[in-house]
């Protein structure tokens, strides 16, 4: 608890909770987890068998109306998520004027705040047939986006949709098509995406949820409140674990040099990245289902010596005592990198890997806001810690 405001005439008590570590800034029924015992579920559905037996699009149905579609739903919502995935030629120009370094990730937010433009009729957030339309071109257009972004770091033309591949099919169509030819990806390659996706739909009040809750309640439009998630991800103490993973990997270079490399973690020197998380205490249920994906990947890639530096390193570190007695497991992030690098992405593109399946689980949390009558403006009280009261000396005086 804190004191609001300096001196005597000050309001009250407040609690002083930066981070938000104990304090629930919203009810929701979107995401569960029990960090403890290594749950996580979607609107009561285990990870495991969403990962094991659903889609991405089916899982992202899931979010967004809070169950299974029936299979009638779940034809109509796929048709409108596969109509939706052209964007606005003016939107292209706009890609097409970033610099030829632009980070994709600076690329995505802004595109997709531009969409806002477009679409007007977005404000009327109150209408539920126009929230609908919005989600709908989101999850659709946001790998159109994130695919261009990429193909624009690579000076290579942009690819349009192909509404006859899936969602994960199209996007990676979109990504390396490189002929007239029709793109046909390899189907384990595919399905490997689509765990990828579905692991990182939703995480409940994470920063970038937290973001898109936040400037989402001041009833602004969700292309604006998604580009806010966008935002927070781009940090690399959000999105950019993995890539440190990759990095990590690449320094210790060949499986001798792990041991001192794990002496020099016990030291304190350096963390061993991918390992532990702030709420998984034991596992973390989504590292365990990556590592089958792993498997499929490398089967259609070959391996990576990388994969062999990983897997001896996890063997050792799960058997040593400092990593058992501190609970550090490795977590989604371990493995997510040498997928992505094996699927030939470079690493400034693991985040926008990220933010594209996460739009599902953002806009189930908008969506839930803006039903929740109960629900405010995010407006945090603070603890003021500045002066009070003084005597304005105007500049002349002063100086
Ligand atoms: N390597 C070595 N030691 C570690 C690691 C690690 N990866 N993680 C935690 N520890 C140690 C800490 O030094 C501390 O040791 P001490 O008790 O001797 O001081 C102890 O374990 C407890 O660690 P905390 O920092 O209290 O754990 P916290 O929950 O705050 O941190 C975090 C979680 C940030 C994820 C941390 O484990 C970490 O930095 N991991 C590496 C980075 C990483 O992989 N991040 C991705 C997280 S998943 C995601 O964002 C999608």
């Amino acid at each position: 608890f804190g004191k609001i405001g300096k001196g005597e005439d000050t309001p009250g008590l407040a609690v002083y909770d930066p981070g938000f570590l104990n304090t629930a800034s919203t009810r929701s029924a979107v995401t569960f987890i029990d960090g403890d015992k290594g749950i996580l579920e979607y609107r009561g559905y285990p990870i495991e068998q969403l990962a094991e037996n659903s889609t991405f699009l089916e899982v992202a149905y899931l979010l967004i109306h809070g169950e299974l579609p029936t299979q009638e739903q779940h034809e109509k919502w796929v048709h409108e998520i596969t109509f939706h995935t052209f964007v606005h030629e003016n939107l292209k120009s706009q890609l097409q004027g970033f610099r030829y370094d632009a980070h994709p990730m600076g690329m995505l937010l802004s595109s997709v705040g531009a969409l806002s433009t477009f679409y007007p009729e977005a404000r009327n957030i109150h209408d539920p047939k126009v929230r609908h339309d919005q989600v709908v071109r989101l999850i659709a257009k946001m790998p159109t986006l994130g695919a261009w972004s990429f193909r624009h770091a690579q000076g290579k033309p942009y690819v349009y949709p192909d509404n006859d591949l899936s969602y994960t099919e199209n996007f990676l169509s979109m990504l390396f098509k490189m002929s007239e030819q029709k793109y046909n990806p390899d189907p384990r390659l595919a399905k490997a995406l689509e765990v990828l996706f579905i692991l990182h739909a939703d995480h409940e009040q994470n920063c970038s949820t937290n973001a898109v809750r936040a400037v989402g309640s001041s009833q602004v439009d969700p292309y604006s409140a998604v580009s806010s998630g966008v935002a927070a991800l781009y940090g690399p103490l959000h999105g950019g674990a993995n890539e440190a993973v990759l990095k990590m990997l690449k320094r210790i270079g060949t499986p001798d040099k792990i041991p001192a490399f794990i002496e020099g973690v016990k030291k304190g020197d350096e963390k061993l990245m991918g390992f532990g998380h702030r709420v998984y205490k034991n596992f973390d249920p989504r590292a365990t289902i990556i590592k089958k994906a792993v498997d499929d990947v490398f089967e259609v890639t070959g391996v990576n010596p990388l994969l062999e530096i990983a897997q001896e390193l996890e063997r050792i570190a799960l058997e040593d005592e400092y990593f058992i007695s501190r609970k550090l497991y490795p977590n989604v992030d371990f493995y997510s990198g040498l997928i992505y690098e094996a699927l030939k992405f470079p690493p400034e593109m693991f985040t926008v890997l990220f933010a594209i399946p996460r739009t599902a689980g953002w806009l189930a949390q908008w969506l839930e806001l803006v039903d929740d009558k109960e629900q405010k403006i995010a407006r945090p009280k603070q603890i003021y810690t500045g002066d009070r009261q003084l005597e304005f000396v105007p500049a002349a005086k002063r100086w």
